[in-house]
């Protein structure tokens, strides 16, 4: 597969009007190349959450150029007519919650997004019951979500976002609810599937247990990035 890579370049977000204004990004430029994790970082309120969220078409920003691949999908606006598909079938979203569905099974939760893209609904469970295997919690794919633990829900809600295999996955904070050895498999598992499908994923963090296993951080300043070298190997 080809991978898509990211690119943003002097990316600005304002909330608000008047004297209600946020100025939430000022100057964001960040690249992530296929197969590479990068880290996120910055203190509450600097805007991290915001920047997945441009990069994830959720959010209008507000001037700036973002580019997945070789296709710019902003510029000073959005320079593609399918923000939905966008979102569904290049994006992966891992969040802090997990956001599962209550009434499907934990495999069926997994295999939900595959199957209504058009996947025959055995191979789309089959896969599903791979990543939940990779991600330690194999043994509950016939769980109930409300059955499972507050990491084990976080670690369906990683398998979930991996199973359509997007060119991008974006992470807020994926492994705040999660001890370190399972945070580290966390870790383990997207950098696996970078590896393997080319996948760029952003992990935003201020989880001290995963910050040094990535080779490039982006420090992000009251709205501003600062790239920096990590401590990760290679
Ligand atoms: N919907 C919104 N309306 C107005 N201000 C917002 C909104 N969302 C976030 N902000 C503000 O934008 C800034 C960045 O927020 P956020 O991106 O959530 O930061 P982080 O994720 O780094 O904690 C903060 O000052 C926050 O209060
Ligand atoms: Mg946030």
């Amino acid at each position: 597969m080809e991978g898509f890579g990211i690119h943003i370049a002097g990316l600005r977000k304002r909330y608000g009007e008047g004297e209600a204004v946020v100025n939430a990004l000022k100057d964001v430029t960040m690249t992530v190349a296929p197969g590479e994790v990068v880290g996120l970082i910055g203190p509450s309120g600097s805007g991290k959450s915001t920047l997945l969220k441009c990069l994830g078409a959720v959010i209008e920003p507000t001037a700036g150029r973002m580019t997945l691949g070789d296709e710019v999908i902003f510029d000073d606006g959005w320079k593609i007519p399918d923000l939905r598909a966008l979102r569904r079938d290049r994006i992966g979203f891992i969040f802090q919650a997990p956001y599962l569905i209550p009434f499907l099974d934990v495999t069926d939760n997994v295999a939900l997004l595959p199957m209504l893209a058009g996947q025959p609904n055995d191979v789309a469970r089959r896969r599903a019951r791979a990543l939940l295997d990779a991600l330690d919690v194999g043994h509950r794919a016939k769980a109930q979500p409300s059955q499972l633990s507050g990491g084990e829900q976080q670690r369906v809600a990683i398998a979930r976002a991996l199973a359509n295999q997007p060119p991008v996955i974006l992470a807020d904070e994926p492994t705040a609810p999660l001890d370190s050895e399972r945070a580290l498999g966390v870790v383990r598992i997207l950098n696996e599937m970078a590896g393997q499908f080319r996948t760029a994923i952003i992990v935003v963090t201020h989880d001290e247990k995963i910050i040094p296993t990535f080779k490039r951080i982006y420090q992000i300043r009251d709205g501003k990035t600062f790239e920096e070298k990590g401590q990760g190997a290679g």
